[in-house]
């Protein structure tokens, strides 16, 4: 069954959320979480499982095996996904509700090594077909490092384990980011897994897709008529999408050393805010349909030459400095770094999009660690007003504000946190002059809704068991953030900075002063999230 059954909305408070919520069951299946023992497992995806199966969004015999390479057992699994949920849960824990969940927790040890090293994994998934009604569905979640994610898909592809049991049935294949370092080893490990998986089975997660508020960008451009008429180049002057992180790398060092900032975050999560900001409407809302749009955005995107790289980018790095009151160290003090490191922690760079809704309006994007706060937002800025009937000044279409000025209106949809859009726009002040300020009108998540938004993971999850491959990254989107951030890599390594270069901003401030020249350049200033 690809689509499941829709159960009746439970009675919300809230006349907002009324009639809203449609409910949806996927048919019973297996998950199998290889990489059972990792961090993403216990912070995100167990949590998110039992947050549903608390909703009760989970199908009836619903079962996650846990498998690992380590020897383990039933119980010992359980009481570590226990205290997992206990500690990165959004739900709390009740023995009740827990053991409801419990009941559908296996081990299976994996020997990755060996051909024959997944028959315990298939004689315990052959148990829970018969214990448990799963009929042999499956989702495979590979929450594993990449290094290991073909070699998975091959054991798994040798075993016949693969192939759906019946028309009706289902096997997909969760992948996680980051997929490939580049456009060669992305396009490597896509032909890796198609040897054992069709494409309509593989789910590639970027979890920014399953939050709220990036959904919400469709809800917001395509249903309502009044902004869609507005979205392009004839009125706004440009676009700024933001992702910044106050936090360095936690820890994580030896893997950023690998990563940095482009790939981290540009490649996947801010290309797809891109997609969803920029791309046409779609005629309905099928995974093809909404995928074809997005990719035939990416498409538009002017692709960057390695050569004028360092015009159109801006890579940084930062230095010790204070945030929230405390000293933090620099990233080449961070664990797990070299004292010499070149690696971006920070990127800034302008997209020009080709086609005629975008044409002259420039999409500028930036991510960095250790910046003064966490905030993501797409901020959408709109031209000036021709013409001021008020005797104030006005700056030039694509001028910096001047004294006086009537500022242009401004949309900012926050992603996160305070979740929520906010429209500027000019109004009069009360007195006998007619003076103009702007003021702020807000809509917040939270407080329309009165409810707390779900863990992506938990919608993601579910829209996998439900095959609905629409908030999914499809093949060719991966492949054209790909081309556009190689080229970018491929310019940086053919002009490396000196190591003298960097740091070249202090924690705690918004990255280096050529990220504030990128727009400068061009008359334009970044807003202050
Ligand atoms: N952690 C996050 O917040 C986060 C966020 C976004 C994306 N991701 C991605 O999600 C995946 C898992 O992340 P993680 O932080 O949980 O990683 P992790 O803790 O380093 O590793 C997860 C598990 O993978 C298994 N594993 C390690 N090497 C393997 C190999 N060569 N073949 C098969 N299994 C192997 C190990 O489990 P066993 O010993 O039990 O087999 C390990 O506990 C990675 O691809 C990561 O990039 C993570």
């Amino acid at each position: 069954m690809e689509l499941g059954t829709r159960a009746p909305a439970q009675a919300q408070a809230n006349p907002l959320r009324e009639g809203l919520r449609l409910e949806r069951t996927p048919a019973p299946c297996a998950l199998v979480i290889f990489g059972a023992s990792g961090d993403l497992t216990r912070r995100k995806l167990v949590p998110a499982l039992y947050a549903l199966s608390v909703q009760g969004l989970l199908p009836a015999g619903f079962t996650v095996v846990g498998a690992a390479r380590s020897e383990g057992t039933d119980e010992g699994f359980r009481a570590s996904l226990r205290q997992a949920v206990e500690r990165h849960g959004r739900l709390p824990v009740t023995d009740l509700q827990w053991a409801s969940f419990a009941e559908g927790v296996r081990y299976a040890r994996v020997d990755l090594d060996d051909p024959e090293g997944l028959a315990p994994l298939r004689t315990v998934l052959e148990e829970v077909d018969l214990e448990r009604g799963t009929a042999g569905n499956r989702v495979y979640y590979l929450s594993i490092p990449p290094s290991g994610i073909a070699n998975v898909a091959r054991r798994l592809g040798e075993a016949g384990m693969t192939t759906p049991p019946a028309q009706s049935g289902f096997v997909r294949l969760i992948v996680e980011k980051p997929f490939g370092r580049d456009l060669t080893t992305s396009r490597a490990l896509d032909e890796d897994l198609h040897r054992h998986f069709d494409e309509s089975q593989i789910y590639r997660i970027d979890h920014y897709l399953g939050k709220e508020t990036v959904q919400n960008l469709h809800g917001f451009r395509f249903a309502n008529g009044i902004f869609e008429p507005v979205w392009s180049r004839q009125y706004i002057d440009h676009v700024q999408i933001t992702v910044a992180e106050s936090i360095g790398v936690e820890g994580r060092g030896g893997y950023y050393e690998e990563s940095g900032a482009l790939r981290d975050i540009v490649q996947n999560h801010i290309m797809q805010l891109v997609a969803l900001v920029g791309m046409e409407a779609p005629a309905d809302f099928s995974p093809e349909t909404v995928r074809d749009e997005k990719v035939k955005l990416l498409r538009a995107i002017r692709p960057i030459h390695p050569d004028d790289a360092l015009d159109t980018t801006v890579r940084g790095q930062y230095g010790a400095g204070w945030i929230d009151g405390e000293q933090v160290p620099g990233y080449r003090e961070e664990p797990g770094v070299s004292d010499a490191s070149l690696r971006e922690t920070f990127v800034a760079l302008k997209l020009d999009i080709d086609n005629w809704r975008w044409a002259g309006t420039p999409f500028y994007l930036r991510t960095g660690k250790r910046l003064p706060r966490r905030a993501t937002e797409v901020a959408i800025q709109f031209r000036r007003v021709p013409h001021s009937p008020f005797g104030g000044q006005l700056a030039s279409p694509a001028g910096a504000p001047v004294a006086g000025a009537i500022d242009p209106n401004l949309l900012v949809v926050r992603i996160q946190p305070d979740e929520g859009i906010t429209l500027r726009f000019n109004a009069k002040v009360p007195g006998q002059a007619m003076r103009i300020r702007t003021v702020n009108m807000d809509f917040l998540y939270g407080s329309s809704f009165l409810t707390e938004s779900p863990e992506a993971y938990e919608r993601l999850l579910l829209d996998c068991m439900l095959g609905d491959a629409t908030l999914f990254a499809r093949e060719d989107e991966v492949e054209e953030a790909w081309r556009l951030c190689t080229a970018v890599l491929d310019g940086w390594r053919a002009h490396p900075p000196s190591v003298d270069e960097l740091p070249d901003y202090e924690a705690g401030t918004w990255g280096p002063k050529a990220a504030h020249d990128l727009l400068a350049r061009d008359g334009r200033s970044w807003r202050r999230p």
